[in-house]
């Protein structure tokens, strides 16, 4: 991690007035660089939706059920990572393995990371399977069935690489435009970078009534979205990492609220957000310390009866895409900022889905969770061979999932597409 460039980017007066144009000393490659802050313009509508999201409202409240006992002595009190542990750039693993909700190495099983999950946040097993068994294909280890929540790590003997873990998967599962994190581009390849203007945009949105809601994490999600567009010539959002980011700005909302009986639908404030990601401090004076991410004590979850699921958190994203159109968008910058070009899903999918039939229904999850089959056989590194193995792996733990949606049927995507996109062919060193 680079802390020099961390500690300029806290230095900044970034909280003090934007929209903005202000001269930055940039990162590494080149020596002078204007940032340009975007502004959010208002919604083209505003929904009801209290923090369960569709998926609510959630209107009981069960304490027994819903408390997440993270006091000293319950097995799950807070300990920092050691010096072998491994964590990365998802706030949501990074405070469940520091509860052991998930391994405190960081490296876990899907059948883990689904009770994890579960314990912790109420995450329907559905998602966190499918999650998991991504991060096994792309970035894990699936002879022993095993993935990394944040670097690398040695797979058992007859794999061909080193798993990458999923702080190795640019463009595949890491995205640009994410809730916190700046875009690999344009910190060296560091794609776990916390940049400190988004998330002062995003504590500024708590306002009086200090709190996060899925209306406003949309507004995070459209301002995060263009500033990549601004100021990142190399922006691109592939079909599945492109989701990604938006769906893990309504992960925030739906899993990390505390829910009581007074607030059945939950309530997120400041200082619960401030602690799941490792924040401490004041608005102009924030620091982030890597690696410390909490769940805190006396928080209770979503109810077991209200889980989310695949289908929840892509539906949340689209209705947070209709308030800002653009927040779900694949194509990119085409070398310069501000060039973003979309790609025709049309073209993409063989017609399977275009613009229209993608935001419909069940299409969305549909597209995310086939996405990632049909874009694997080019994504996959030459590291994971053989591809084959790996595929099929994917083949039989999403296929079961792509059915019960009754998912149109998408054999491939036309990668030559994302040929006039720089960004999709930038690999960080490493990845
Ligand atoms: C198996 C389960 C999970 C996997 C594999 C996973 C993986 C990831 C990945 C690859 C990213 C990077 C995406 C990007 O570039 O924006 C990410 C980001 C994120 N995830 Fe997770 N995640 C999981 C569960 C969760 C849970 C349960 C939560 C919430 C409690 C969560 C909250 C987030 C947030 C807020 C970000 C954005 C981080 C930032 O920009 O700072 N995730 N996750
Ligand atoms: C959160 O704030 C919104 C206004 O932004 C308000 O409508 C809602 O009632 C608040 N919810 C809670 C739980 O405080
Ligand atoms: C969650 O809400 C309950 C009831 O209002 C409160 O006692 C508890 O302190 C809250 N937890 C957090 C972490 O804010
Ligand atoms: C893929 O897209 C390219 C560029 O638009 C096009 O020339 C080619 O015919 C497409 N291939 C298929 C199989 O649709």
């Amino acid at each position: 991690m680079r802390r020099n460039l961390q500690l300029l980017a806290t230095a900044l007066p970034l909280a003090a007035a934007w929209p903005m144009v202000m001269e930055e000393v940039a990162k590494g490659r080149t020596l002078q660089k204007r940032v340009v802050y975007p502004t959010v313009p208002p919604p083209k509508f505003t929904t009801q939706r209290d923090n369960c999201g569709v998926h609510g409202p959630c209107t009981t409240f069960d304490a027994d059920d819903q408390f997440v006992d993270v006091s000293q002595g319950s097995g799950h009190e807070f300990v920092s990572p050691g010096p072998s542990d491994i964590r990365g750039q998802c706030p949501g693993l990074n405070a469940a393995a520091n509860h052991a909700f998930m391994p405190r190495n960081g490296l876990a099983t899907i059948q883990q990371t689904v009770d994890g999950l579960e314990a912790a946040y109420n995450m329907s097993p559905d998602l966190s399977a499918i999650l998991a068994v991504i991060s096994i294909a792309i970035s894990g280890d699936p002879i022993a069935g095993k993935w990394s929540i944040g670097g690398g790590f040695n797979g058992v003997l007859g794999l061909l690489g080193r798993p990458t873990g999923i702080i190795g998967t640019h463009n595949r599962y890491e995205g640009d435009a994410s809730i916190v994190r700046g875009d690999a581009y344009l910190h060296d390849g560091d794609v776990d970078f916390f940049e400190m203007h988004r998330w002062e945009h995003l504590y500024s949105m708590l306002g009086d009534e200090d709190n996060f809601t899925h209306d406003k994490a949309a507004a995070q999600a459209y301002y995060t979205m263009r500033y990549s567009v601004l100021n990142n010539p190399y922006y691109f959002s592939e079909p599945f990492s492109g989701l990604v980011a938006p769906d893990a700005h309504n992960f925030v909302v739906s899993f990390m609220s505390n829910h009581s009986a007074e607030i059945p639908g939950g309530k997120l404030d400041g200082e619960t957000l401030k602690q799941f990601f490792s924040v401490t401090g004041t608005p102009g004076n924030f620091v982030w310390t890597p690696g410390q991410e909490r769940i805190p004590l006396n928080w209770y979850r979503r109810p077991s009866g209200q889980q989310m699921n695949t289908v929840d958190t892509n539906v949340d994203t689209l209705i947070n895409n209709g308030m800002y159109p653009g927040i779900v968008q694949f194509g990119g910058n085409t070398g310069k900022v501000d060039t973003f070009t979309g790609i025709d899903t049309g073209d993409l999918t063989q017609g399977v889905f275009n613009g229209a039939t993608l935001l419909e229904g069940n299409n969305l999850a549909c597209f995310f969770l086939q996405a990632t089959q049909a874009g694997l056989v080019d994504a996959a590194t030459p590291l994971l061979e053989p591809v084959g193995e790996i595929l099929s792996f994917l083949n039989q733990n999403i296929a079961p999932q792509v059915s019960a949606l009754n998912c149109p049927q998408l054999n491939s995507l036309n990668n030559t597409l994302f040929k006039q996109y720089p960004g999709a062919s930038y690999f960080p060193s490493g990845q």
